[in-house]
């Protein structure tokens, strides 16, 4: 048996170096991925999504028979990744009617859809009633308005705002009074009374993303079982990943334990998440083209994307690692620039890698939430292709946009 090297938890765990030190996601080779898809290429370990949504369903079934996890789609609004979660039996939460419309054709049960967001518009409500949604979340009074007037019998939830936040980028914190987001706390009891024709089924609250604790999901779930008796309570996602080494992330056990913490008996406890099932489990594969070496400042390393593919370190100032497919570990410091027009245009500042040359493909990990989901076309870029790996087998799921698609909706 060859030596290979298995690689810190930032990685898909479903890669490996090989015994070359070659970059194996899913078994397959990334320098062949990148010649056979091209690149930018984002790239998924698919056994690694299986598992990590295996591991939410167990962790939460190892405690309870209540509970429900939904997956989160806003993370990875992929009909491949829809199937793969309706296929290992969690819910999914939708956030539009792009997401609603996604989740179908990836094989939703519509029934197993939760519908979210603060403005639905009327024509998305319509579009969740006739296709027979779950429940939808009631985010403020105009939708309860709407909803009471035409969707008679419609299971919902009352989205609050708890007031409890968790330590995130403020971008992606939303469990504050101060937030877009759900009902306040002094609105709840209004908006309760004002239910008359639709079927109050609990109440949800999702306090923010990327948390790398989770005392405030114990707390909030002690606070949402004390506003009433109902039989579902959805307590959100937000559970961090690790982006690079030095993040310490909760495990999947101590976020379904302290989730669960405080739920009264026979209360189904519903948890979203959608980075901590996705996002280790994907990585961005680039070609390097201009190395750029300014003496005594700093060396630029230009790939052929940046933040049309990934827009969150521009965003929340989000921190990644990187690495040569081919040459792992390494101390020469750069900057990873994409190639867009614009200076903030950064991927990565200052990390360390192995002597980077013109042609390399570089690899960035833990790219799978939320980098195909917020991908747009700045400078007529066209957007990346989504592979899908698994026991050596590579499969083209979302295929690479062409110059053709960036003028199909000319008229
Ligand atoms: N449930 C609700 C109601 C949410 O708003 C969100 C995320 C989630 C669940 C899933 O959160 P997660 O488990 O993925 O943290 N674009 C940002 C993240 C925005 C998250 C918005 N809501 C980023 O790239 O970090």
């Amino acid at each position: 048996m060859a030596a290979t090297r298995t690689l810190s938890r930032v990685w898909p765990s479903d890669s490996r170096l090989d015994e070359r030190g070659r970059l194996q996601v899913g078994g397959c080779d990334a320098i062949e991925l990148a010649e056979r898809f091209g690149t930018p290429a984002y790239v998924y370990a698919e056994d690694d999504v299986r598992a990590r949504s295996r591991e939410f369903v167990e962790a939460f079934r190892a405690r309870t028979e209540h509970f429900e996890v939904l997956f989160a789609s806003k993370a990875f609004p992929c009909t491949a990744a829809y199937r793969i979660m309706a296929e290992e039996g969690l819910a999914c939460d939708v956030a539009s009617g792009g997401e609603l419309h996604l989740a179908l054709a990836g094989g939703f049960a519509p029934e197993r859809i939760y519908m979210h967001g603060n403005n639905k518009t009327p024509a998305e409500l319509e579009y969740a009633l006739n296709a027979g949604v779950g429940h939808v979340v009631i985010d403020n009074f105009t939708e309860l308005e709407w909803l009471e007037a035409n969707a008679p019998g419609q299971k919902v939830l009352l989205r609050v705002t708890p007031g409890i936040s968790g330590d995130t980028h403020s971008f992606i914190s939303t469990g504050q009074a101060d937030s877009k987001f759900g009902f306040g706390m002094d609105d709840v009891a209004g908006a309760i009374e004002r239910i008359d024709r639709l079927e109050l089924r609990g109440l949800h609250a999702h306090i923010g993303s990327q948390l790398l604790d989770v005392a405030p999901f114990e707390e909030l779930g002690k606070l949402l079982a004390s506003m009433g008796d109902y039989p579902l309570l959805n307590l959100g996602g937000g559970l961090g990943i690790a982006y690079t080494e030095d993040d310490d992330p909760p495990s999947v056990e101590d976020f379904a334990e302290a989730m669960l913490s405080n739920a009264p008996d026979g209360v189904t406890v519903l948890c979203e998440p959608g980075r901590a099932l996705v996002g280790n489990a994907g990585v961005t594969l680039y070609r390097v083209g201009a190395v750029k070496e300014i003496p005594g400042v700093r060396t630029y390393v230009a790939v052929d994307g940046g933040m049309s593919d990934n827009l969150r370190p521009m965003l929340y100032g989000a921190r990644y690692e990187a690495e040569i497919a081919d040459r792992f570990g390494g101390s020469d410091v750069v900057t990873v620039a994409g190639m867009h027009c614009e200076s903030g245009d950064i991927l990565i500042r200052d990390v360390s890698i192995e002597s980077p040359r013109t042609g390399d493909v570089l690899v960035i990990p833990a790219t799978g939430a939320y980098g195909h989901a917020m991908a747009n076309n700045y400078n007529g870029v066209p957007r990346p292709p989504v592979i899908f790996c698994s026991g050596g087998e590579a499969r083209e799921v979302v295929r690479r946009e062409t110059y053709e698609d960036l003028t199909y909706r000319d008229v």
